[in-house]
């Protein structure tokens, strides 16, 4: 247990080292577009910077909501396939077992709400996705995992901000899906909470049957 808080402090403590970095790079802007906060439902504080840094982007510079779109959607479609994956490692824990085949159900709901968004907007979703994260045990994989969904919170906030001003009900979407990676990033930690390291690991005599 005491593992699985040090790596999820490890991972806090990135996310807000990164986090800082980019207050630092665009600085701190007041809230200029409450209204339009307002309107997506978008929370304040760390979000700011952000907001400022999308806002300083040229046109250029922001990437086609398309193309925003499609990431997200092989990125969802990538994690229910890595989560069914590790899913099946962990027979002999059934109880972690089925929820991490939940979450695998809800991020393959997520790619059918992207898709119909990408097609409302006259784009097709991407037919090639990338193989999903392996690792050597169940301990790592659950670790992948993890990091996945807080990358996902990552995404989701940046990706939110880039295609508010011009489309602010797929900027609604992005953070509703949002809401939901960091429930999944909380039920994954506290599997590994809950979890010893050495009796996930403990090869089954399945794997060392013949
Ligand atoms: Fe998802």
């Amino acid at each position: 247990m005491v593992v699985a808080v040090r790596a999820l402090e490890v991972l806090d403590d990135r996310r807000q080292s990164s986090e800082l970095r980019r207050r630092r790079v665009v600085g701190h802007r007041p809230d200029a577009d409450h209204r339009r906060r307002e309107k997506t439902g978008m929370s304040t504080g760390r979000d700011r910077g952000w907001r400022a840094l999308f806002a300083a982007l040229t046109d250029g510079q922001r990437r086609d909501i398309r193309q925003i779109l499609a990431e997200d959607y092989a990125a969802e479609v990538r994690l229910a396939r890595q989560l069914a994956e590790h899913a099946k490692r962990l027979s002999r824990f059934p109880d972690a077992r089925s929820r991490l085949l939940e979450i695998a159900a809800r991020e393959e709901e997520h790619a059918r709400w992207l898709r119909e968004a990408i097609e409302r907007l006259g784009g097709t979703p991407p037919a090639r996705v990338l193989s999903p994260v392996d690792a050597r045990t169940n301990w790592e994989r659950l670790v992948a995992d993890l990091e996945a969904e807080k990358a996902a919170l990552d995404r989701y906030l940046e990706d939110a901000y880039a295609v508010e001003r011009d489309h602010p009900e797929v900027a609604a979407l992005l953070l509703r899906i949002r809401q939901e990676e960091e429930a999944h990033q909380r039920e994954i930690a506290r599997i590994l909470a809950r979890s010893e390291r050495a009796v996930l690991d403990r090869p089954s005599l399945d794997a060392r049957a013949p």
